[in-house]
């Protein structure tokens, strides 16, 4: 079991990788602890939880939205939760997110720790506090940043996940190699029998590597006004696709790495054996789609990115594997590539 920590201005948060997720008990308190899951969690752990109110929402994104919240914060009136309450919270992405934005501001913030139980967001949705819900089609438009407390990631609950969520978690680990860790790139290219077959050993390695990069950034911004935006390498094509095509996160992010890693390759910012190295180790895992967004679609679904400041985009680029560079690049730029790619393929 690795230990980690986050270290920001206002908090720190311990991410424990390889824990056995029913350890979680002996880290709660004793009352007041009401339990966030969702159905499909319930069903395959919910016999094991502590013996705590269970609150479960319906799995999947359409979950994240403000009428859920408000549903839940009475649920957590009804069960007579004050300001010294606990929400442990006992899922994926989604579920994480809802928790953190409740705990948030449930009477003005109440404390929490999370069970992560998918890889999507063991490998980084759950580490570093950001938390919200979609707004319409608007992803993440209502939410904040707060860490919190603990979150164990139990490599054993990934044995139960589907292969098409399995995968897209992948997606985001090769987005952590790409970033910032050549030889978890290197693992990850290595291991590919291993990784389809989910081994125990290997993935608390390669999950303590991508929250042990994700923990160094947010520990130093954990607001995202610099150095943190590079955690949306393949995030600006990558929300589009997903709008577009209702595509799972990562896979949407797998395609909007192939973008941007040819966009990079483009500007000479990496050589023709790098980009070929990315782009087939995300072939590898079947994690690419086709690009064939109509010209006036993609404008409007760059246009609706939330890291756009007027009329330009902080694009992350990739400048060698391991290595990011934040630049900002004007919404043009970004769309005429999408369909200079496009019409090339
Ligand atoms: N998922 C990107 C971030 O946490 O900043």
């Amino acid at each position: 079991m690795e230990k980690i920590q986050i270290n920001t201005p206002g908090a720190k948060s311990e991410i424990l990788v390889g824990a056995d997720w029913e350890s979680v008990s002996g880290m709660l308190p004793e009352k007041g602890v009401v339990i966030v899951t969702d159905e499909n969690v319930r069903r395959l752990y919910g016999s094991r939880f502590p013996d705590f109110p269970v609150l479960a929402i319906t799995a999947g994104e359409k979950s994240k939205k403000l009428e859920v919240i408000g549903h839940l914060a009475e649920r957590l009136l009804d069960e007579g939760v004050d300001r010294s309450g606990f929400i442990l919270a006992v899922g994926g992405g989604v579920v994480c997110d809802i928790a953190g934005f409740l705990t948030s501001i449930y009477m003005r913030g109440i404390r929490c720790g999370y069970v992560s139980t998918s890889l999507l967001s063991q490998v980084d949705a759950s580490t570093g506090g950001k938390n919200g819900v979609n707004l319409g089609e608007n992803k993440n438009i209502l939410g904040n940043i707060r860490q919190p407390e603990f979150v164990i990631c139990d490599t054993a609950m990934l044995r139960t996940l589907p292969d098409q969520e399995y995968l897209s978690g992948l997606a985001e680990l090769i987005k952590t190699a790409v970033i910032g860790d050549i030889e978890l790139f290197e693992l990850i290219e290595r291991n590919y029998e291993k990784i389809m077959d989910r081994d125990q050993e290997l993935l608390i390695v390669l999950v303590a590597r991508s929250v042990n990069f994700k923990a160094s950034v947010v520990s130093a911004d954990e607001r995202e006004e610099g150095l943190r935006r590079i955690l949306n390498f393949g995030h600006t094509y990558g929300h589009a696709l997903e709008l577009q095509k209702s595509l799972r996160h990562g896979f949407a992010v797998a395609s909007g790495m192939e973008l941007a890693t040819e966009f990079s390759f483009e500007r000479g910012l990496i050589s023709s054996v790098e980009k070929d190295r990315i782009i087939s180790l995300l072939e590898r895992f079947s994690l690419l789609d086709k690009h064939n967004i109509p010209d006036d679609n993609i404008r409007q679904l760059i246009l609706h990115d939330k890291k756009k400041k007027g009329t330009n985009i902080h694009f992350i680029f990739t400048e060698g594997i391991g290595k990011a560079l934040v630049e900002r690049v004007s919404v043009d730029e970004v769309v005429d590539f999408y369909k200079r790619f496009r019409d090339k393929k």
